[in-house]
């Protein structure tokens, strides 16, 4: 449809090339524009909101996903200037804020093994929830306790909302704050299980994580790993884990969550910990 659209005023290759890099959340279009084609991005949106008729905006990522909040600067290229939308997956809805909070389409198969993996009555520790996309999945298809921590207020915000939307107040409790002084505070030996999508700096927050984590619990580490062949991946991200982790532990499993450049890839490892 993409490519339909784009006849004449983009070749193939080209629009091949911008396939790739499109993400449709609610009625937000968000692309990531080569720069060879930035100088046609103002026509790409005006096609792209002419032709996808359930967008209403449609923007163009302008720098890269930073800072502590993990956000992104977005332009718009066409349609109205609104940056929250609502955005179904697995049978919840959320509302989002694709420019004041991270949200990313492309976790949908991760949260859904995550929740997968979750035993009925477990309590879990989602350290950096944001929205509450993770532990709103889990807990709606899991009977169990998830605090989702987050040291963006509007990501405190939109997931406090998000659990009054999906009918599970008392089940899913959205903390903010900065993951180590909430576990400090509240949380010491709370966590059968402890999620730690903060893939750029799991390092730093692994004690804390471990301090959160019962004597004996599950966590799930995210990293960043170089890797010259994606098979050597879920042997390279445990091996780095046991390198880092000081508990005993046992690696449940490891893989690849995406690719995030050339021969770099976000891996996940499960493992179970003891102490
Ligand atoms: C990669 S995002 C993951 C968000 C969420 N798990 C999801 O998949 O939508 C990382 C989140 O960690 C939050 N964050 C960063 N530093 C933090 C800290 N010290 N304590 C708690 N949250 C933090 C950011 O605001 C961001 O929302």
């Amino acid at each position: 449809m993409l490519k339909q659209a784009m006849i004449g005023i983009l070749t193939e290759v080209e629009a091949d090339e911008l396939y790739g890099a499109f993400d449709q959340i609610g009625n937000i279009i968000i692309l990531r524009i080569p720069d060879s084609l930035l100088h046609k991005r103002k026509i790409i949106g005006e096609v792209l909101l002419d032709k996808v008729k359930t967008a209403r905006s449609v923007y163009c990522q302008s720098s890269p996903v930073e800072g502590d909040f993990r956000i992104r600067k977005l332009e718009l290229l066409a349609g109205e200037d609104k940056t929250e939308t609502e955005y179904k997956e697995h049978g919840c809805r959320f509302k989002v804020d694709v420019e004041k909070t991270f949200f990313s389409p492309r976790l949908s198969t991760e949260r859904d093994r995550i929740a997968g993996l979750i035993k009925e009555g477990e309590t879990i520790i989602n350290m950096f929830g944001g929205v509450g996309m993770f532990s709103i999945v889990a807990a709606k298809k899991k009977k169990c306790h998830v605090y989702n921590i987050d040291i963006n207020p509007d990501a405190e915000r939109l997931c406090s909302e998000n659990i009054l939307l999906n009918k599970l107040k008392g089940t899913v409790e959205s903390i903010e704050g900065d993951a180590t002084k909430v576990i400090e505070e509240r949380l010491l030996e709370a966590g059968d299980r402890v999620l730690m999508l903060l893939p750029e700096r799991s390092d730093e927050f692994l004690d804390s994580a471990i301090k959160g984590a019962k004597k004996k619990a599950i966590i799930h580490y995210y990293c960043h790993i170089h890797a010259e062949k994606k098979d050597q991946v879920a042997l390279l991200a445990p091996q780095y884990f046991l390198s880092v982790v000081n508990v005993k532990s046992e690696i449940l499993g490891a893989k690849i969550v995406r690719p995030v450049g050339p021969r770099f890839y976000q891996a996940v490892v499960d493992a179970a910990i003891s102490k």
